[in-house]
């Protein structure tokens, strides 16, 4: 249709959405680098060595906390009947780890913006997989995949 118009000499509604120099790269990318910048900072910032060992005791009810065990961050949360909630806090997206809501009582990335329950479970993606669960292998944490 455009090619047509052009021949003809048409002035065509469609001819701006279409055109080719349109887009301008240069000034999307100061956009583009800020918020693969900020990506990498929230991933950067909770890499192992960076995280407090605070003890398992110290989370009320209601309350979660990232703990830092045998090299494995935690998303450990305790229910309202005190039994606590150990899952990965790596997202299982791409790996950023999650942080503790403490007013929705839910693990949200920073990254990319996924939501999971204090169980672990999906609430909001573009996750498609809960955090993982955390199994004790001897005295050492095992991470178990869940699909
Ligand atoms: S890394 Fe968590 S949502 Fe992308």
């Amino acid at each position: 249709m455009l090619i047509n118009d052009i021949i003809t000499g048409v002035e065509s509604p469609w001819i701006e959405l279409f055109d080719p120099t349109r887009v301008h790269p240069l000034r999307s990318a100061k956009k583009f680098i800020s918020e693969n910048a900020n990506v990498a900072k929230q991933y950067l910032k909770d890499l192992p060595g960076s995280a407090e060992d605070e003890e398992y005791a110290e989370i009320a009810p209601g309350e979660g906390k990232i703990i830092e065990k045998d090299g494995q961050k935690l998303a450990v949360s305790r229910n309202k009947h005190g039994k606590l909630q150990i899952r990965s806090a790596v997202c299982p997206h791409m790996s950023c780890v999650v942080h503790w809501n403490n007013a929705e009582k839910t693990w949200d990335c920073p990254c990319h913006g996924s939501r999971f329950k204090a169980d672990g479970t999906i609430l909001e993606g573009p996750v498609l997989h809960p955090l993982h669960e955390i199994q004790m292998k001897g005295d050492k944490l095992k991470v178990k995949h869940v699909e």
